[in-house]
């Protein structure tokens, strides 16, 4: 049960198709466990930065380097919590955690080497997977450091969500190919260095060559530490205190890919805490009676044909949600409402009392 789950888990991971509404329920599930955790961290790897407009905070108030913000108290009772909860924001920077990785495997001077070659400033972008090898390094850590009971990991928009399971293989495969290996041997290969011949230095030229040399001959000693960690990665949803929640909205298209995404992570036997349907519509509450006489027939009329609209959504998604459902029986379905509100808090007050 997601409920249990919010008093249980250590780590929540949320994810779906683009645009579903990952990083409302990301931060609304933080907020009803913050209910009843006292530390409370929910993380995005989300370059928009919604998860931070979300609670309010605004782009100046990002701290260089991801480190979480603490909501504060006047947010935390537009929230609907006690001023007295724990409930932090971080938003996760890649490179920043890279970073950290070079610091620990590498001594000071080889990591500064690194650090200036131009393919280690470009590799955030350049490595396919690496966004998601780094969330789980960082999710990895905190949990180990037990600043946080509970941790709700966003999961990006950019990449598909399969992507996301997939980035721990992925980033081995890149570690142990060919490329890699031309570059830098292991040490009872027979086939020496491509760098060691000197025409490489005059096709590449005299810089990119240099610069190549030192990143390969650096990277050697992380390359090692990042095949272990991806070997241990694959496992990290399997472990009791990790559970994956699945995001989806009652329209066609979103429910393909969710189904698609229930799918795969069958196939991959990555267990699914709880399947949430989010921006459900909802029958409308408008009864003639709530505005009392004196209304006008034209005005009425408008209502009532507004009320027959919102109802037929609401018809629509039931029907939908009733679709999927009996195709994946014996899962636990989370519906959240489509919330008409311009006010963001309420978005996630209203998610957030879904679960309480
Ligand atoms: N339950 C809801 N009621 C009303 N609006 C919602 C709800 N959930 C999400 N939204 C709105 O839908 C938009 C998309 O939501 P959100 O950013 O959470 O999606 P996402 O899946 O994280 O998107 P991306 O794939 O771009 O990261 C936002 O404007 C958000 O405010
Ligand atoms: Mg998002």
């Amino acid at each position: 049960m997601l409920r249990d789950a919010l008093y249980e888990k250590r780590c929540l991971m949320v994810c779906g198709g683009g645009g579903v509404g990952k990083t409302t329920v990301s931060a609304s599930l933080a907020v009803a466990a913050a209910h009843v955790r006292k530390r409370v961290l929910v993380v995005t790897i989300d370059p928009a930065k919604r998860l931070l407009q979300a609670f309010g905070f605004n782009d100046a108030l990002l701290q260089e380097g991801g480190a979480p913000l603490a909501l504060s108290g006047d947010v935390l009772t537009r929230l609907g919590l006690p001023e007295s909860a724990g409930l932090s924001v971080a938003i996760l920077n890649p490179k920043w955690v890279l970073d950290r990785i070079v610091a620990q495997s590498l001594t000071p001077g080889q990591g500064s080497k690194l650090k200036d070659t131009v393919i280690y400033r470009e590799m955030g972008q350049m490595v396919h997977g690496l966004q998601e090898y780094t969330a789980y390094e960082w999710v990895t850590r905190m949990l180990t450091d037990d600043e946080y009971d509970l941790i709700v990991l966003d999961t990006p928009p950019a990449f598909h969500a399969k992507e996301f399971f997939n980035a721990p293989a992925k980033i081995r495969n890149l570690m142990e190919s060919r490329v890699f290996q031309i570059f830098i041997p292991s040490g009872h290969s027979w086939i020496p260095s491509l760098l060691t011949f000197g025409w490489v230095e005059k096709l590449l030229g005299e810089r990119i060559y240099r610069e190549s040399k030192m990143f390969f001959e650096t990277f050697t000693g992380l390359r090692d530490r990042i095949i272990a960690r991806c070997g241990k990665l694959a496992e990290f949803f399997s472990q009791r205190e990790v559970a994956v929640v699945v995001v989806g909205t009652p329209e066609s298209t979103p429910v393909l890919e969710l189904e698609g995404l229930i799918g795969f992570l069958e196939e991959k036997r990555i267990p699914v805490e709880a399947v949430v349907m989010n921006q459900v519509e909802r029958a409308s509450e408008f009864t003639p009676e709530i505005l009392g006489s004196g209304i006008s027939e034209e005005l009425l009329a408008k209502l009532s044909e507004l009320k027959l609209h919102q109802d037929a959504k609401a018809d629509r998604a039931f029907e939908s949600i009733q679709r999927v459902k009996s195709r994946h029986p014996g899962r636990e379905w989370v519906e959240f409402p489509m919330v008409y509100s311009l006010d963001g808090f309420e978005i996630l007050k209203q998610n957030a009392a879904q679960m309480r």
